[in-house]
């Protein structure tokens, strides 16, 4: 079978946990060929040390973890220890990765790979601030008519804000990188909060998890279970969105989603509105769609596909 390859850009975050997770459980679908970590939910050394102790949890020392950029193009960094905890990862057990982080900076390693590979095989999938991906192109702007596609998390617009009631975290932490990526002229789909809020967790949701003969599916029962406790109180309803998880479930089937080309520009400037994103849901701009911009999902049946993945994880 031929198999998706991709670069996971992420800031491990609970969210970014189960992703990284449920992506190593499809590995008969998916090869990884990294994982490249941004600063964002918490610092870089943060994220870059939890995104080795997640392969370890699936036995997974092989797979090479690249340290990127500590902070967005332009902004001072914002972090969400609110939601994910002191270490990105609160609830989960910790340890001292004993896998080392590769020596090359995660934004060479993108361009790298890109260079290497042939030309429209790679799909990157960035889950967090967009900023070494911005970098990478900004460094190397031959590297984008040989990416594939970009699957990302980020974005609001129907939904409004989840950092400000005007924005989306990932975007509101760098967003010129969300626009500079945006207008990258590559395509491009957005799993934005208007389709994550429909992804929640449940009690029998996180319970199929929990009852999986393994280890890893009750670890990810259990994070979600800590990842619940900050937005069910802020969202007042009963269960947290699956935000991360969402773009690697788009990659593995993407006919559980739908959604509409449109443009989306990100707002830069606005202190009251930073990282918002105007979607031309209408077609009222004139400008030409930039980005296949999903809305709904099939959420029973993605909670499913995550748990038949988990199922392949020690
Ligand atoms: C995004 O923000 C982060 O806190 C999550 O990991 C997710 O990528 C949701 O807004
Ligand atoms: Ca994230």
């Amino acid at each position: 079978m031929h198999k998706l390859r991709v670069i996971f850009d992420t800031d491990p975050g609970l969210d970014d946990a189960i992703a990284l997770l449920f992506l190593l459980g499809a590995r008969d679908e998916i090869e990884l060929l990294g994982v490249s970590c941004v600063a964002g939910n918490v610092g870089i050394e943060a994220v870059s040390r939890n995104a080795r102790i997640i392969c370890e949890w699936a036995d997974r020392r092989d797979v090479e973890v690249y340290a990127g950029a500590a902070r967005p193009l332009v902004r001072h960094l914002v972090t969400a220890e609110h939601v994910h905890g002191k270490t990105g990862m609160e609830g989960a057990p910790m340890h001292t990765p004993s896998m080392a982080l590769q020596a090359a900076h995660a934004v060479d390693f993108i361009i790298d790979t890109l260079r290497r590979e042939p030309a429209g095989t790679v799909t990157l999938c960035p889950v967090g601030p967009l900023t070494n991906i911005a970098l990478a192109l900004l460094k190397a702007p031959d590297i984008a008519p040989r990416i594939r596609q970009i699957v990302l998390m980020g974005g609001a617009y129907f939904a409004g804000g989840n950092v400000t009631p005007a924005a989306e975290f990932n975007f509101y932490v760098d967003p010129h990188a969300a626009q500079q990526v945006l207008h990258a002229g590559i395509p491009l789909v957005m799993l934005p909060l208007d389709v994550t809020h429909k992804a929640c967790t449940s009690a029998r949701r996180v319970a199929a998890l929990a009852s999986l003969p393994n280890h890893c599916g009750p670890l990810a029962a259990s994070l979600l279970t800590s990842f619940e406790r900050h937005d069910v109180k802020k969202f007042g309803q009963i269960g947290a969105p699956l935000h991360d998880p969402c773009a690697v479930a788009y990659l593995l089937d993407p006919a559980l989603f739908q959604g509409r080309e449109v443009n989306v520009e990100v707002e830069t400037d606005s202190p009251l509105t930073q990282g918002h994103c105007s979607v031309d849901w209408w077609g009222t701009s004139g400008r030409a769609s930039n980005a296949l911009y999903i809305t709904e999902v099939d959420a029973d049946a993605m909670f499913a596909r995550m748990a038949q993945a988990m199922i392949n994880l020690p």
